[in-house]
């Protein structure tokens, strides 16, 4: 399977706002495919397209098991709670912190072929659909606490 390069912090790209799918054709099954690959080799649990430096609204996250979801033009329905966890990013290796996320989101999304679904997670599952969906919106796990932002400082990056 073809895998593609992973942008890094530093790089523009990360802080676009990624525009929404309109086709859901094969060339997005191809671009989900690859993205699944890509997160697989650099042993990443959740990916975003911005992450290989395509603009567009879809997301895979690894839930386990051999089992993946795949999100396109994901909303946010509902949040509860909040819970702190340690958080990484393909695109900021080897940076790990704590970041307040909520306990339980539900969202409502598109799957491959155009079709509407919701999905629900909690804890760790739920950690990564906020933090794949920030990505969709130019935000960065780093941007949330101070340890983050002295990173940015350190690396001389926004
Ligand atoms: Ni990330």
């Amino acid at each position: 399977m073809t895998t593609r390069k992973i942008v890094i912090l530093g790089n523009n790209t990360l802080r676009k706002v990624s525009k929404p799918v309109v086709k859901f054709d094969d060339e997005l099954g191809v671009l989900l495919d690859e993205m699944k690959a890509t997160m697989i080799e650099k042993k990443g649990v959740g990916i975003s397209a911005v992450q290989v430096g395509v603009l567009r609204r879809a997301i895979v996250i690894d839930l386990g098991k051999d089992e993946f979801l795949e999100i396109i033009n994901p909303e946010i329905v509902k949040t509860k709670g909040k819970v702190k966890d340690s958080e990484g990013c393909l695109s900021i290796p080897g940076f790990y912190c704590d970041v307040p996320r909520p306990r339980y989101v539900k969202i409502s999304a598109f799957d491959r072929h155009g079709k509407p679904f919701e999905f629900e997670a909690e804890d760790y599952i739920a950690r990564c659909v906020c933090h794949e969906i920030d990505h969709l919106n130019g935000v960065l796990f780093v941007d949330y606490t101070d340890e983050g932002k002295e990173y940015k400082k350190r690396m001389g990056v926004e």
